[in-house]
């Protein structure tokens, strides 16, 4: 299959790529490289990978790469909220209008399938599990904008939106921003992390999973089309302290404090259930507990990239 992957060499691009190419697909990725990565260097040995580097938003770019692909995985993006705050118009236009001009140039039986988060539950009810009917209160912009294009690609009618927990593990394009990664992160080179809203509950899902996901949508396309799901680990829905005591279960000398001093932009506080993409036959391959250990691995290879804080983790 053809697959176009916007955002290809991101941080969920620059491991999902190397399985699409691996399992025979073609890919053309279409990414700005505004991090400057280094990720998919090592796929450039596959004829069947092209590289476009160039701006999502470029609608000439789009007309002559969209109607070849037989699917499209649309990951360019600011992601989280603190960039999109950053850079509001930029964000609208790379989440909202590149998308509307993805799906205004796409035809019909062109398989779209789409990363949102589910940060967009907000403040969850206690001990209840958010399902794929919970409605979504998305509070920063990002996750306002995330909806927003969740709905535009579910009205195509040849659409999947996978509504993905935090991410954890190392990719190629690594991201430190996330919560397991960051807090790994301090527990190995701070020894000491202080939480805010140490109580909140969040679910995770390791990024060779979520690879995992869009495969399984594409090959399931046709039972689980015009829908969301919910993709995490059902059993690693925890709380932020939780996460803490997990990793001193690997780094024992981490220990952790708790603070009032910050807020989390979209007050995510809920537990999820991924009933529904499991009852379609996806299931995680990665526990909590590996991706840890691989983080810490990872940590000893990447040098020391930002100054440590024991201060406040804000993702
Ligand atoms: N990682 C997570 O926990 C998570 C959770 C839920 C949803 N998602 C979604 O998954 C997608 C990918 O996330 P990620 O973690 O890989 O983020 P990322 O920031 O690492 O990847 C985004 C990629 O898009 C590229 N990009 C940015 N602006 C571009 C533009 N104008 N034109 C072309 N390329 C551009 C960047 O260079 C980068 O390679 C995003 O849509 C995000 O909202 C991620």
């Amino acid at each position: 299959m053809k697959i176009l992957v916007t955002g290809g060499a991101g941080y969920i691009g620059a491991v999902m790529v190397p399985r699409l190419l691996q399992a025979g697909h073609e890919v053309t990725v279409l990414d700005n490289f505004m991090y400057h990565q280094t990720a998919l260097l090592d796929s450039c040995h596959y004829t069947s990978l092209r590289i476009v580097k160039g701006d999502t938003r470029d609608a000439s770019l789009l007309e002559r790469l969209v109607p070849e692909a037989d699917a499209i995985f649309p990951l360019a993006c600011l992601t989280g909220a603190p960039i999109c705050d950053q850079r509001p118009q930029d964000a609208e236009e790379i989440i909202i209008d590149a998308l509307a001009d993805i799906i205004r140039l796409h035809r019909p039986g062109q398989r779209i399938v789409y990363p949102t988060t589910n940060s967009g539950y907000g403040v969850g009810e206690k001990g209840k599990h958010c399902t794929e009917e919970t409605p979504l209160n998305p509070i920063s912009l990002y996750g306002r904008l995330k909806v927003r294009a969740e709905r535009m690609v579910l009205e195509t009618g040849d659409g999947i939106t996978l509504r993905l927990a935090t991410a954890f593990g190392i990719s190629p394009r690594m991201r430190l921003d996330l919560l397991v990664n960051d807090f790994t992160y301090k527990a190995v080179f701070d020894g000491h992390i202080e939480l805010f809203e140490a109580h909140f509950m969040r679910n995770f899902i390791h990024v060779r999973d979520i690879a995992k996901a869009f495969q399984h949508a594409l090959d399931n396309f046709d039972k689980m089309k015009d829908e969301p799901y919910n993709v995490g680990l059902s059993d690693a829905n925890l709380s932020k302290k939780g996460l803490c005591e997990e990793i001193q279960k690997q780094v024992p000398t981490f220990t952790f404090s708790e603070s009032s001093d910050a807020k989390d932009p979209d007050q995510r506080d809920y537990i999820v259930s991924n009933d529904k993409i499991e009852a379609t036959g996806f299931r995680p391959d990665v526990t909590l507990a590996a991706g840890i250990a691989e983080l810490i691995k990872g940590y000893t290879i990447l040098p020391k990239v930002r100054e440590v804080t024991t201060q406040l983790s804000n993702v």
